[in-house]
């Protein structure tokens, strides 16, 4: 069992301006939680319960969505919202929620490295912290993923996610063979391929298992050309020194909504306001009438 997670949250959410402006993009909202409720809803549900978030400056609004306000509480119950109540009592979640900041935003590398310490000798999962898997976040990966680390006693274990071949461009993507017994083992990742110089259609989705290797990599790699310590350049290594990399692909419920560029996040509201279970259905209708009237 894996019981610890790194959430790395300190990226600067360009793609987002200028709603990012003054608070983080994992604190959007998508219907009614902000991205990263459901990110921590998920780790929970997959066994972890020690999260750590990678955090920068702007980025204080996260520690508090967590933390308890005795002044918040007092007014719900006076008010008998027992039911709004339960869904801001995280600690209820049985999670303890740790922090530390990523000074300069390095890459996702140094900010994955900023939690070497918290993770100790032992394997970790990193949860990207604006991206959701499954409606709802209702996705059990992780816990497969955790199951696919012991077993095969791998280094690392990528989700991945079948995307169509001509949208690879905006993805890392990997090169797999296959195993006797089923398992997919990573031999390459690229970065962003175009089309016709992708290795497969399987993109990296925003979940990782690691073994503390993963922090010795990370400090050999070297800065890109926007001077950023790159994950997947980390997890390349990994597949030269012949350790085992294995990707576990995602069931079609399970997909992976991004919310790092304005398309995406728009999609990811739409679809989870369409499937909440008060205004869904209402919602569709408003949704039917106003597309009825631009056509
Ligand atoms: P992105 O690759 O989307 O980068 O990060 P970004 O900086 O947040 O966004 P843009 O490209 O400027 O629009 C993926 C995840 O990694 C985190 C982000 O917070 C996000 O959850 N990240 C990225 C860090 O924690 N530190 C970094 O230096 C970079």
């Amino acid at each position: 069992m894996i019981h610890s997670a790194i959430v790395p949250v300190a990226g600067h959410g360009t793609r987002l301006l200028p709603a990012t402006k003054s608070q983080p993009k994992e604190m959007l909202a998508v219907a009614r939680k902000p991205i990263v409720q459901y990110v921590v809803e998920e780790l929970v549900a997959n066994g972890i319960s020690q999260v750590l978030f990678v955090t920068g400056r702007n980025k204080s609004s996260i520690e508090n969505h967590f933390d308890s306000d005795p002044e918040l509480t007092s007014v719900l119950k006076a008010g008998n919202k027992s039911d709004l109540l339960a869904e801001i009592d995280f600690d209820e979640l049985e999670a303890h929620f740790f922090y530390t900041r990523q000074r300069f935003q390095l890459g996702l590398g140094d900010a994955v490295a900023c939690g070497e310490n918290f993770a100790g000798e032992q394997p970790v999962v990193v949860a990207l912290g604006d991206s959701i898997l499954g409606i709802n976040a209702q996705s059990k990966a992780i816990s497969r993923m955790v199951q696919l680390f012991e077993e095969k006693r791998a280094s690392c274990v990528i989700a991945v996610e079948e995307v169509p071949h001509d949208q690879v461009r905006h993805y890392g993507v990997v090169d797999v063979t296959e195993n006797s017994d089923g398992s997919l083992r990573i031999t390459r990742l690229v970065e962003k391929p175009k089309p016709e110089e992708a290795p497969s259609n399987l993109a990296i989705a925003g979940r990782y298992v690691f073994s503390p290797l993963i922090f010795d990599m990370i400090r050999r790699v070297r800065p890109d050309k926007r001077s950023e310590i790159q994950l997947t350049d980390a997890i390349q290594m990994l597949c030269e020194e012949g350790k085992r990399v294995l990707a576990l692909k995602l069931r079609p419920d399970e997909k992976r909504y991004d919310i790092g560029n304005f398309p995406s996040y728009f999609e990811t509201f739409v679809e989870f306001a369409l499937a909440d279970p008060l205004y869904g259905a209402e919602f569709r209708h408003t949704l039917e009438r106003m597309l009825a009237k631009v056509e």
